[in-house]
């Protein structure tokens, strides 16, 4: 309960939250020594999850072929990939993810089981293939197909919710660089994940992280690749458009 007592007079001073301003990326709110360390290779211990995801996507299953049969070069292949998402299925008119897209190359192409979210083959994999958009500006499409799902995803985001009745606007537009537990609030944006965590002593996706947020405010945590994150990972990416993918971050 001690977010109540920190929001508690916080919130009584906001008054409607204020247009979004110009996004600013997670990384920016870190300490100086947390940057240099997200930026130093040897350094930043979500470089072995890419590490393992790079060896996993050259290895051939027992039956199957191995990703990289089909996405030779994937240095030129898959870069800026991961810049389009989450983006609409044609096929099925869905919202993926990076990882649902990998989750169906895995099962639809590879004919293998799927690995299932958030399990570490899952994570070295988006955090390989996140990473080899490094430095490239987020680019999702929210109009047309996306429409609808980028509409329910900032009705999510602005949203009031939980125990403490409290909106993703409210904390990532309306308290951007206030304290927060120890943590600088930001704007919310994905751009570093699937990020090493310090206080999960691991990598998480972007939804593990929404997870946090959710259960901060005591409000309904949904599943991993839920529709209801999907939508709020679609919006979160359209106000992070032209922000550089950072992936693998740190974060504290
Ligand atoms: C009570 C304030 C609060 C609310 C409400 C809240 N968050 Fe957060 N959120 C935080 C704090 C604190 C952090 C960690 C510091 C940071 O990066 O902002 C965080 C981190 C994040 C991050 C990771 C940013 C990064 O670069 O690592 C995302 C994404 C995020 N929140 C999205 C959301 C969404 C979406 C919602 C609504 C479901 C939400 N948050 C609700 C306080 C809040
Ligand atoms: C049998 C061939 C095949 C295999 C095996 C395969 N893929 Fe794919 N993959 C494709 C095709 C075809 C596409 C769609 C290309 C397109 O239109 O963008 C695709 C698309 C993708 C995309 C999206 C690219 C983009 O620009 O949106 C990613 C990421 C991806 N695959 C990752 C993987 C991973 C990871 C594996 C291994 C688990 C894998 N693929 C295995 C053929 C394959």
């Amino acid at each position: 309960m001690r977010w109540r007592a920190v929001l508690a007079l916080t919130v009584i001073a906001l008054a409607a939250a204020p247009a979004t301003a110009e996004i600013k990326s997670g990384s920016e709110f870190l300490s100086p020594e947390m940057r240099r360390q997200q930026a130093d290779e040897t350094r930043n211990p979500a470089w072995f999850w890419v590490e393992q995801g790079e060896e996993l996507f050259s290895r051939k299953p027992q039956t199957g072929a191995a990703c990289i049969s089909c996405h030779a070069e994937p240095k030129q292949s898959l870069r800026g990939a991961a810049t389009h998402y989450p983006q609409v299925d044609a096929a099925s008119g869905k919202l993926l993810n990076l990882e649902g897209r990998i989750e169906q190359c895995r099962i639809e192409r590879q004919k293998q089981p799927g690995f299932g979210y958030e399990t570490p083959e899952m994570l070295a994999m988006t955090a390989y293939v996140a990473s080899l958009s490094r430095g490239l500006p987020v680019e999702v499409k929210t109009d047309g197909a996306a429409k609808p799902y980028y509409e329910a995803g900032k009705a999510f985001f602005e949203r009031r919710q939980g125990q403490l009745n409290l909106s993703c606007q409210q904390c990532h537009d309306g308290m951007v660089g206030q304290k927060l537990r120890g943590d600088t609030i930001s704007y919310g944006a994905g751009t570093g994940y699937p990020a090493y965590r310090l206080e999960w002593n691991d990598v998480g996706s972007l939804h593990r992280r929404l997870r946090a947020c959710s259960l901060g405010v005591r409000a309904t945590q949904f599943d991993y690749g839920s529709p209801e994150y999907l939508a709020l990972e679609l919006f979160l990416a359209g106000r992070a458009k032209g922000l550089p993918v950072e992936t693998p971050g740190i974060r504290r």
